[in-house]
């Protein structure tokens, strides 16, 4: 284990300065930005040390193959190494690095798989620069139709086929990856818990059972532009009225059907503070474990911005497969098994018939997508000894 602490920090601390805010020390490795194109170098140069074969599938998805990659049957693990904006340095990274130490371990120990191991980073996993989550997960199974990926917009204005061209990868060629997928006979995601389930239950590694619901819509709330200090109040056509309603309803709705919903981004156009705003642009992120509680959270939030929300994605209720899963809590000796909100292209793969499974490790503050979150290195190699234990198991035993 010692070799293996000292392997875990070194690729800590490698990914330690990408894309970190000075400011507020949270990372912002948005998909095909230079911080995240970072991020993929220095995976590349992490495989390619450890006689891994990388390949960049048609979606701009990173494999690093033990084994012929064609050689049926593949275990896959890894995560995702972009971030939302000011996230902390474990969501996604954790499952990389995990993944990479756990070969290690597995070489180490001198176990001969008999399919190959696949290492993967899925490109774009937060959405957090063109809006969709997941998108590359989505792409390769068919759930993110391509035209609308190469058209998404972010911030500035600039498409994603725009932002991949620009990186170096062409995407004239997104869409279902079926040779990919056929490739895989199971994948297995490692992710830092992003709650405080495990820390109640004094157990530093936890197997998921599912993903709960969820969506991301967009308020486009219009009014009229006009002088904050001439024109009287009973005369203002404001925006800002309407999503202050709308986010009050977001609270009283979820609370109301045990759900979940947060309005966390605005654009406010022309954004001068001394003029009422023209448009209100809000994202909406619903959650729950039932589908129809999560669309009447929409409804009532669209209702009270007096706006027809625009679903820009849609994640169903994911239960991942009992086989594997009690095959994997069985491995761990009775790891707690937990439900989860946070999406995952595991979820994404799972949701495509692909048999997948996750493994959490205890984050002590329970905060997420955010610079709080964390978990100890002693409760990170528990996660690489189990992911290690479960890889062992699936690629040398029965299928
Ligand atoms: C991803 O982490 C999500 O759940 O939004
Ligand atoms: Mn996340
Ligand atoms: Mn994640």
């Amino acid at each position: 284990m010692t070799g293996t602490r000292a392997r875990f920090e070194a690729m800590w601390a490698d990914l330690h300065p990408v894309g970190r805010s000075p400011v507020t020390a949270g990372y912002r490795r948005f998909a095909w930005s230079e911080a995240d194109l970072t991020c993929r170098e220095w995976f590349v140069g992490e495989a390619v040390r450890r006689g891994l074969d990388v390949t960049v599938d048609r979606n701009g998805n990173q494999w690093a193959w033990w084994g012929d990659p064609d050689g049926g049957g593949a275990v896959a693990t890894g995560s995702h190494l972009d971030s939302v904006p000011d996230g902390g340095a474990f969501d996604g990274p954790l499952g990389v690095v995990s993944a990479l130490a756990a070969v290690d371990l597995l070489r180490d120990r001198d176990v001969r798989p008999v399919r190959p191991l696949a290492l993967v980073n899925f490109t774009d996993e937060e959405g957090a620069r063109f809006g969709v989550p997941c998108a590359g997960s989505r792409l390769m199974t068919g759930d993110l139709d391509p035209d609308r990926a190469r058209s998404l917009r972010d911030a500035d204005g600039t498409t994603m086929a725009e932002a991949m061209s620009a990186a170096g990868h062409d995407p004239a060629h997104l869409g279902r990856g079926e040779e990919d997928l056929g490739r895989l006979g199971a994948f297995v995601e490692l992710h830092v818990e992003q709650g405080r389930a495990l820390v109640d239950r004094f157990a530093a590694v936890g197997v998921a059972r599912g993903i709960r619901a969820h969506g991301r819509w967009r308020l486009d709330l219009y009014g009229q532009a006009n002088h904050a200090g001439t024109t009287r109040l009973a005369d203002r056509d404001d925006p800002m009225l309407r999503l202050a309603a709308a986010v009050l309803a977001a609270r009283e709705s979820a609370d109301r059907h045990a759900a979940l919903a947060t309005i966390g981004k605005v654009n406010v156009e022309p954004g001068g503070t001394n003029a009422i705003p023209s448009l209100v642009r809000a994202w909406l992120d619903a959650r729950g474990d039932d589908e129809a509680a999560v669309r009447a959270v929409v409804a009532a939030v669209g209702a009270a911005g007096a706006a027809e929300p625009v679903e820009e994605s849609w994640s169903p209720e994911v239960t991942f497969g009992r086989p594997l899963r009690d095959r994997i809590a069985g491995l761990l000796g009775g790891a707690p098994v937990l439900s989860t909100g946070a999406g995952h292209d595991a979820g994404v793969l799972s949701g495509a018939g692909l048999p997948a499974a996750m493994l959490f490790v205890r984050n002590p503050t329970g905060v997420s997508h955010s610079p709080a979150e964390h978990a100890d290195i002693d409760d990170c190699l528990a996660g690489v000894e189990a992911l290690a234990t479960v890889l062992a198991d699936l690629l040398t035993g029965q299928s």
